[in-house]
């Protein structure tokens, strides 16, 4: 399935060799048992240790660092799967059969033309906007498309919809050489996908599918118009990750390229009831649709703590600037009680396996990347000193964020996609979960132990 990437896959092998033989001495899982409501759990701040459902999607055991998706370790899954097969893993509770993913791969592509959206996207000012921001937004034109379906006064002829603005947008040719603009590519295909035949109503797997596949092309979109160019669709004969990186960059990137991509949208596809997660589920729960479920993922995603930690990782670690620096700079921050970016974890009280995946990764693409190679020779010192001290005292040690921002360097993106091509793959998470959810839906609707005053007499304003 992986061509020439064999070193990389025993890189993964051996990650999860390591962590078998250092974890297997932490005791056996807890919370994977049926639940008969009301339960009784220790509740922290932050809704620590809270319970809030049952899923079959995913698992993470802290202790002993485990990831799990619907039964399958995510060292196998780096090794021997595709990003494609894990969203469906994910949305539909088991790896495709080969004609099942054949399928997928193929909607995959369709759904990642959404032109209207990316349309309404660039009458915005995107590239001052915070690129979550503009995300979050284009979700929201994602769903749009339906509302303009379900009115059919306003068009029932994709045709009319791309044909009606063509002259406003300037062109770009298709970077393959072909002379003609990219949207009149879209025509033809679209005409010929019927997509929106399969989208009628803004609920169901196929919004998930399209959503799945639309939070990529988005990304892609937004990375493009930042830097001045229009977005490029997907190309039909790429996978997904190579797709991904062929919309962003406009060029087809090497095997190895589209495979480390592919692992880091494995890598971030699911992990319980994270925040951006449980956002998306507190949305959803209330029966808002899933457009805008995802949205609210999107949002939470974005803060330091989550998923904006990767880039923030690459700022810090420009900031120590070298690896003699490290030692200095990491116990000032210690005494100013900073938390340091990339470590630590509400679950794991181990090594986080998708640290233990990317690390070598980081090595192994930075070898002929001079930037990426420095940023990891300072970040490889940072955690021996965090492992020395925090490691031992709290049990902190790296997260995902800490290395992938390394990988992405050595990509040649921007650290200001880090986090939102975090969003291109947990978005299979989200809408996974969602859909789980609602199956069993009950509103979430927690309590705050009030601490104000009772009687309190009013006051008019003049007298305040
Ligand atoms: N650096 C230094 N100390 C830390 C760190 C860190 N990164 N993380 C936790 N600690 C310390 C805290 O200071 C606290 O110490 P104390 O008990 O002496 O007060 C203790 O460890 C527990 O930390 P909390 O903040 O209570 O842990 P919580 O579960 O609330 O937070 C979080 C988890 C937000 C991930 C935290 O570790 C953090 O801020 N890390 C840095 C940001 C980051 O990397 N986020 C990405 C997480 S992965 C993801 O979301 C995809």
């Amino acid at each position: 399935m992986h061509k020439n990437t064999k070193e990389m896959t025993e890189l993964i092998l051996k990650a999860k060799e390591k962590a078998i033989k250092e974890t297997s001495h932490e005791p056996e899982p807890e919370f994977t048992k049926p639940i008969s409501w009301p339960i009784t759990c220790t509740v922290g701040p932050g809704l620590e240790g809270a319970i809030a459902c049952e899923t079959k999607i995913g698992y993470v055991n802290g202790a002993k660092g485990w990831l799990i998706y619907r039964g399958y370790n995510i060292f196998d899954l780096c090794a021997y799967s595709t990003f494609e097969e894990v969203a469906f893993l994910l949305l539909h509770g088991e790896l495709p059969t080969l004609s099942q993913l054949n399928v997928f791969k193929k909607k995959l592509v369709q759904y990642g033309h959404i032109p209207l959206t990316k349309r309404r996207l660039m009458s915005f000012p995107v590239e001052r906007m915070n690129a979550m921001a503009a995300l979050r937004l284009g979700t929201t034109f994602m769903r749009q498309e339906f509302t303009d379906v379900e009115s059919q006064e306003y068009i029932n002829d994709t045709v009319k919809i791309i044909s009606a603005d063509e002259d406003s947008i300037p062109m770009e040719t298709k970077p393959m050489g072909e002379k003609h603009a990219i949207y009149e590519f879209d025509e033809k295909k679209l005409l010929e996908m019927k997509i929106r035949d399969n989208l009628q109503h803004a609920t169901g797997i196929e919004s998930c599918h399209h959503l799945v596949a639309g939070v990529s092309s988005l990304v892609a979109a937004i990375a493009r118009i930042k830097v001045g160019r229009l977005p490029i669709e997907p190309h039909p004969d790429l996978s997904f990750a190579s797709n991904f990186i062929y919309m962003m960059t406009g060029k087809v990137p090497s095997p190895i390229e589209e495979r480390i991509m592919d692992i880091s949208l494995i890598l971030h596809a699911d992990h319980g009831m994270n925040a951006s997660t449980f956002a998306s589920m507190v949305v959803a729960s209330t029966l808002s649709d899933i457009y805008l479920s995802v949205g609210a993922g999107i949002a939470a995603l974005q803060g330091p703590l989550h998923g904006g930690a990767n880039e923030a990782v690459i700022a810090m670690l420009k900031e120590i600037g070298s690896v003699e620096n490290t030692k200095t700079w990491f116990e000032k921050a210690c005494a100013k009680k900073q938390k340091i970016m990339g470590f630590g974890h509400r679950v794991y009280k181990a090594y986080d396996p998708r640290a233990r995946v990317l690390a070598p990764l980081a090595k192994y693409m930075s070898r002929k990347n001079d930037e990426g190679k420095k940023l990891f020779k300072i970040a490889e010192q940072l955690e021996k000193e965090v492992l020395r001290t925090l490691g031992k005292e709290k049990k902190i040690f790296p997260n995902v964020d800490f290395y992938s921002g390394i990988v992405y360097t050595c990509l040649g993106i921007d650290s200001e996609f880090f986090t939102p091509i975090f969003a291109a793959s947990r978005v299979s998470g989200w809408t996974a979960r969602v859909q789980e959810y609602l199956l069993n839906n009950r509103i979430f609707r927690p309590r705050a132990m009030y601490l104000g005053q009772f009687d309190k007499g009013y006051i008019s304003v003049k007298n305040r």
